[in-house]
């Protein structure tokens, strides 16, 4: 009858207790398949969140938490760059809609004129979010010469060209879920808009 040596068994002990650990931290990294909350992403969300408007910590949190690129960002403006990405995520999505609906839209009305003046919109939206991001691209590499107020201000005219697509549509009961929608999009930029504003000093 052969029987395992002791220091087998030992051996074995720590292999399985080292296997268990390493599953035991993985499965403490990243809850259902998201990326973790760095302590990075923490604080800024903390430093984000404005009650009033309904930007709460979970929301930075959740929307930060659904790109993986997140994680790896080393400070701020890594972070902002991978929010103003999942932001031009959802205006290119709603913008599909949008011209989905223009399709069925009949001429010369109201709607089509709304949702025509929409579409430009998000255009006009996602040109100028690369601006902003080539703006921060070239503030991280060049410190200091630059005035860190620009970015702000970028993203701000971003979230004033989107509520003129919000104040086409106001009243219209044909376009509930198309503002609700916009809604959504507007509390992704009011996300952007907080995260940047320890850049926002008056320079
Ligand atoms: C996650 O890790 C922390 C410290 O690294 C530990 O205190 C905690 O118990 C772990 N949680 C789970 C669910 O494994
Ligand atoms: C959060 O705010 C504090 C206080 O204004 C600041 O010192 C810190 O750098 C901010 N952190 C981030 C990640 O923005
Ligand atoms: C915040 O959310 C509440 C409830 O969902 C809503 O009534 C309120 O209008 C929102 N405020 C803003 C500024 O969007
Ligand atoms: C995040 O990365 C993991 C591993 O690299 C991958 O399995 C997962 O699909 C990614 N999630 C998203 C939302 O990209």
């Amino acid at each position: 009858m052969a029987t395992m040596p002791p220091t087998s068994i030992a051996f074995s002990a720590i292999v399985f207790m080292l296997l268990f650990t390493a599953t035991a931290t993985q499965a403490n990294g990243s809850v259902s398949g998201k990326p973790k909350a760095t302590d990075l992403i923490v604080e800024a969300c903390k430093n984000a969140s404005d009650y009033w408007l309904n930007i709460t910590e979970a929301f930075c949190l959740s929307t930060l938490q659904s790109d993986n690129r997140s994680a790896k960002a080393k400070n701020l403006l890594d972070l902002v760059l991978v929010s103003i990405d999942i932001f031009k995520g959802h205006v290119t999505k709603v913008g599909v809609d949008v011209k989905k609906m223009l399709q069925n839209a009949k001429k010369g009305t109201i709607m089509m004129h709304a949702l025509r003046f929409c579409v430009v919109d998000y255009e006009t939206v996602l040109s100028t979010l690369n601006i902003c991001e080539a703006i921060i691209r070239e503030y991280q590499a060049e410190k200091g010469g630059m005035k860190s107020s620009n970015m702000p201000q970028c993203v701000d005219l971003a979230k004033h060209t989107l509520n003129e697509c919000l104040s086409e549509l106001a009243d219209m009961p044909w376009a509930k879920a198309l503002i609700k929608e916009n809604e959504e999009l507007r509390m992704l930029v009011y996300l952007n808009t907080n995260l940047l504003a320890p850049y926002n000093v008056r320079d």
